[in-house]
């Protein structure tokens, strides 16, 4: 298992004028999307059956979902930003591998379903996320809902709950005996603008929202780069709760747990603001001879 933590703007799938996308933007985001380019590179040099993500833009209330029908196939458009992000998708589910995990997480004791609605809308954090990560979309994909535990009770619930959901997934991972590529869908310090300038790829206008919310990313940076994962996941809560991280929705507790919290350093491939928020790429490569300091 490889861990990828992919930040979903839709803006730099716009950026990149992919021909399922229908707006058309003269760039941006160089930064990040340049750093997606490299780790995509890389994904393509390892073997890999199935792409699982986890993804804050597919809400669940009651209980954990997850895909499952062989093939999704619409419209995706962001309810923000309509103007940036219309993308036609057709997306293939491992669906086998998907029963697995919601079996497993089942037998943990967590509420889980199967998503059989044909009609079902795959999220933009997902499309985005594996987009950049495979613009050929030639490996089925599994998503996971996330339940949003965080809203009922706390930050902690949510960190022990989602937790406990990677173990559960490994578990199936590895019984399946597939390899997987592990996608944590999401940016780090999530404050952002609320008003757009004209050109949305304008990159004079593009910078953090606040210096508080960039010393709390690269103080994660540092513990990632350190291979301190365990200490990342125990202070997830309060970072969650400082810069309205979307880690509030579990996806980065989650891979770590389904890692077995690495001890080893993250790749770096690039941090840069999208409308103020904080995205990080980085990813955790288990294999020592193909894990590269790449920033
Ligand atoms: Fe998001």
């Amino acid at each position: 298992m490889l861990g990828c933590l992919a930040p979903h703007p839709p803006h730099v799938v716009y950026a990149e004028n992919p021909e399922q996308n229908e707006a058309f933007a003269e760039g941006g985001w160089e930064t990040l999307r340049w750093g997606y380019h490299r780790l995509a590179r890389k994904l393509k040099s390892i073997e890999y059956d199935a792409m699982v993500v986890f993804t804050p833009h597919w809400q669940t209330y009651i209980g954990t979902h997850f895909l499952g029908l062989p093939r999704f196939k619409s419209k995706s458009v962001d309810p923000v930003f309509p103007n940036l992000f219309r993308f036609n998708y057709d997306i293939t589910v491992d669906v086998d591998l998907s029963e697995a995990m919601c079996e497993s997480a089942s037998e943990a004791g967590i509420v889980t379903q199967m998503m059989r609605n044909p009609d079902f809308r795959v999220d933009y954090g997902t499309i985005t996320s594996c987009h950049m990560l495979n613009p050929d979309w030639d490996k089925p994909i599994v998503t996971i809902s996330s339940n949003r535990n965080a809203h009922y009770y706390s930050a902690e619930v949510m960190n022990e709950q989602a937790g406990a959901l990677g173990g559960a997934c490994a578990r199936a991972i590895e019984a399946s005996g597939k390899r997987v590529v592990l996608v944590s869908s999401h940016s780090l310090s999530h404050r952002h603008f609320v008003t757009e300038s004209p050109l949305p790829e304008d990159m004079s206008r593009e910078h953090i929202y606040n210096h508080s919310q960039y010393v709390w990313d690269m103080k994660l940076v540092d513990l990632m780069r350190g291979g301190r994962m365990r200490e990342v996941i125990d202070i997830m809560p309060e970072f969650t709760e400082q810069t309205i991280a979307e880690t509030e929705a579990g996806g980065l507790t989650w891979m770590m747990a389904a890692m077995d919290h690495p001890d080893y350093p993250a790749e770096i491939y690039g941090y840069q603001s999208v409308i103020g928020t904080g995205n990080l790429l980085a990813a955790w490569d288990p294999k020592e001879a193909s894990r590269e300091i790449v920033l």
